[in-house]
C-alpha cells in the first residue's frame, strides 16, 4: 500500500509562525510533526510515500528530501490552489494509480507510532472500499463527524457540525484508507464548508454510491496541531512521556 500525506494547507490559525515555517515542520520534541507521520507509516511497512505540498512549502522538501534518511521513498505533488483537503488528495491521483492507499494528515500528532496497525488490519479483513479513522471527540466543530451504523458502517458524515447537529461524538482523526474510486468522488465534489472542497463530502459521495465505507476507532493519543494551544499540548505530552 502507498501513503499520501497532505501538507499544502495555509495554516492560517498558526500565523505568524506559518508565514515562514510550514506547520507540518513545527517541532514536537526533537522531530517535525510530519516526521512522526512518516515514522508511523514506516512502522506498518508503508515506505512509498507521496507528500502534497504547495506555495511556501519548499522547506518541507528541504527537511524530508528523498526520504532516504528515514528509510522511505518520498515523492512530491503540488496542490496549486489551496482549496481543500479533497483537492489535496485528488492531486495525488497520477502517482497513486489504481492501488489502495493510506492518507494521514501532515499536521496530526499521534502516539504511539503503532496507531495505524489496527485500522489497516481491520480494513483488509473487512475488505472495505474505504475505512475512516475516528475517535471520541469533545468539540464537533473541529472535525468531520460520522453517523455510525451497524457493523462499523458509516451512514453519513458531516464536516464540522454544530454541537446540536452532530450525529455522534465520533470525529475523523485525519486517517483514511481509500481505493482509487475516491478520485472519481473527489471530481464530483462541490465546494462545501468554508467554500473549500471537503474530503468528508467526497466520502459522502462514496456512501451515496453504496460503497462499503467503514469506521475504525484509533487508539492512543491524537493531537491535531491546528492552533498554538494544540502545539503546546503536543510538546507537553511528549515531555511528560519522556520524563
Ligand atoms: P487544516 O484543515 O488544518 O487546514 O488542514 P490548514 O489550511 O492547514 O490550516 P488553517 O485552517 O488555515 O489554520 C489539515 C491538513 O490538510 C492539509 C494541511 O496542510 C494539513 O496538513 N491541507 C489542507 C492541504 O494539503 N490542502 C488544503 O487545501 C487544505
Amino acid at each position: 500500500m502507498k501513503g499520501l500525506i497532505p501538507a499544502a494547507g495555509l495554516g492560517t490559525r498558526l500565523h505568524p509562525i506559518t508565514l515562514a515555517i510550514p506547520k507540518e515542520l513545527m517541532m514536537i520534541g526533537d522531530k517535525a510533526i510530519i516526521e512522526y507521520v512518516i515514522d508511523a507509516m514506516k512502522e506498518v511497512g508503508i515506505t512509498d510515500i507521496t507528500v502534497v505540498v504547495g506555495w511556501r512549502k519548499n522547506a518541507i522538501l528541504d527537511y524530508l528530501g528523498s526520504g532516504k534518511r528515514m528509510g522511505v521513498n518520498i515523492s512530491y505533488v503540488v496542490q496549486d490552489e489551496r482549496n481543500g483537503l479533497a483537492k489535496a488528495v485528488g492531486s495525488g491521483e497520477h502517482i497513486i494509480g489504481d492501488e489502495p492507499f493510506l492518507v494521514v494528515l501532515g499536521d496530526d500528532f499521534f502516539y504511539p507510532k503503532t496507531f495505524l496497525k489496527d485500522i489497516l488490519e481491520f480494513h483488509k479483513k473487512q475488505d472495505a472500499d474505504a475505512t475512516i479513522g475516528v475517535a471520541k471527540i469533545e468539540d464537533p466543530t473541529r472535525h468531520g463527524i460520522i453517523k455510525p451504523g451497524i457493523n462499523n458502517k458509516i451512514e453519513d458524515i458531516i464536516e464540522k457540525p454544530s454541537k446540536k447537529k452532530a450525529p455522534s461524538n465520533l470525529g475523523c482523526m485525519g486517517v483514511y484508507i481509500f481505493k482509487s474510486d475516491i478520485f472519481a468522488a473527489i471530481k464530483k465534489t462541490k465546494p462545501g464548508f468554508k467554500d473549500e472542497y471537503q474530503l468528508t463530502d467526497s466520502i459522502k459521495i462514496l456512501i451515496q454510491d453504496k460503497k462499503k465505507v467503514l469506521f475504525s476507532e484509533i487508539k492512543g493519543t491524537h493531537i491535531d496541531v491546528g492552533t498554538l494551544e494544540d502545539y503546546r499540548k503536543a510538546n507537553a505530552f511528549l515531555l511528560e512521556r519522556k520524563a
